[in-house]
């Protein structure tokens, strides 16, 4: 039985297995100087004047709207397709995320889907650099700026991704602040690891304090470097220097991982061309960072049991085909939450499976995928349907 394929495989090499093992034989392993290296890193790749580190994409996200004060009574308006980390970041300040809907071809966030969800409430625009395409920034942050919001861009997909006008995600133009993952599924990895980038210099100072515990020690306490005040409600958000030592060979391999990841790509959608009648292709533009590769049914039969019939014969071949993502409005987490009509979320859901994409996929793990996929397409024709009594299970 050939090794499972999976949808994603992070590149470790010596290097990385250097850097981290000094950090080992040193003195300090936890926050440190690497910390700043690997920031000043990322600003002046990114072009941003404060990138801050942190714990996790996930944690960045909730510095990022504890640092923008939003909280109780506010709304933030949140695609309906992106994981639940976008959306549950603003629950953890006490903030209602408002779902909206995606573009039907790029499943992003659009100035109309955002103005269809808008409520008196809202104070935020969260959009998402979904499977690494950039959204528009420049939009977005023009309709939040004229009603006196504020924009975040969830680019967890995109660190080394370029905005239609190619300048990086993550700049000072654009968002007001921009989040980023490094997840060993992303573009550059720490294990778990996040960072947050802004140009407002207050807004990066209290972002700093919210990442740890909230505090300042920049003021005239009595009892010398040991005092401090706890200002804001903040935590543990730090990275550590073994994950800063790391991202640091990472950040070096940065734009070689993105040339890979478009050749494999090109390959992935060469292998799939017969089944072009049969599948939607994911459109990406040369800016993208080509995190995840969705391809959509073009028939599902009126329901998802075509596509999952089709995500469980991919598994049953090894191939790690996977979702991104069951509709955030559905979490029992987010019952609370309002939400726009979503027609193309919904369709989306319906359809889309995620292919394995990775710099080092091969060329025979790109076959078999292609193989199991046209398999699985013929084993389950698109007339496919379920009885009523079975759906009714699900
Ligand atoms: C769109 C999106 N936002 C945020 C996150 C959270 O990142 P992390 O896993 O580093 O917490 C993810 C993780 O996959 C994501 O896909």
């Amino acid at each position: 039985m050939p090794e499972n394929i999976p949808y994603c495989r992070h590149e470790i090499g010596e290097e990385e297995i250097r850097a981290v093992t000094a950090v080992l034989r040193g003195g300090w392993i936890a926050r440190g100087p690497r910390v700043r290296t690997l920031e000043e890193a990322c600003e002046a790749r990114l072009g941003s004047s404060h990138a801050i580190a942190c714990s996790s994409g996930t944690g960045a996200l909730e510095i990022a709207m504890r640092g923008l004060g939003l909280g109780p009574g506010d709304d933030v308006i949140v695609p309906d397709v992106t994981w639940v980390a976008s959306a549950m970041a603003v629950l953890q300040v006490g903030a209602r995320p408002v779902f909206a809907d995606v573009d039907p071809e790029t499943h992003l966030l659009t100035v109309e889907t955002a103005e269809a969800a808008w409520t008196p409430r809202t104070r935020a625009v969260l959009t998402v650099d979904f499977a690494g395409v950039p959204s528009d920034v420049f939009g977005l942050r023009e309709l939040a700026e004229s009603r006196g919001a504020r924009l975040i861009e969830d680019a967890a997909h995109a660190f080394g991704a370029y905005h239609c006008d190619g300048t990086p995600v993550g700049r000072d133009e654009a968002a007001h602040v921009t989040t980023f993952s490094f997840h060993p599924a992303k573009t550059i990895t720490t294990a778990e690891g996040g960072l947050v980038t802004t140009a407002d210099d207050v807004l990066a100072e209290r972002m700093r304090r919210i990442r740890s515990g909230g505090i300042t020690r920049s003021f005239a306490g009595s009892r010398g470097s040991h005092d401090y005040l706890a200002t804001e409600i903040g935590g543990n958000f730090h990275l550590s220097e073994l994950q800063a030592a790391l991202g640091l060979v990472q950040i070096d391999r940065v734009d070689a991982f993105l040339t890979r990841r478009r050749d494999a790509w090109d390959r992935l959608l060469d292998a799939l061309e017969s089944l072009s009648g049969e599948l939607l292709f994911p459109n990406h533009l040369g800016g993208s960072s080509h995190n995840l590769f969705i391809v959509e049914l073009a028939e599902d039969g009126g329901s998802a049991d075509r596509r999952d019939a089709v995500l469980a014969h991919l598994g049953s071949e090894g191939i790690g085909a996977s979702l991104h993502y069951p509709l955030l409005h559905r979490q029992p987490v987010f019952a609370r939450s309002p939400r726009a009509q979503v027609p193309n979320a919904e369709r989306f859901e319906a359809r889309a499976l995620t292919l394995p994409l990775f710099p080092s996929i091969t060329d025979d793990e790109i076959r078999r995928v292609a193989h199991a996929l046209s398999e699985a397409l013929v084993r389950f024709p698109a007339e496919l349907r379920t009885s009523p009594s079975q759906r009714e299970i699900v």
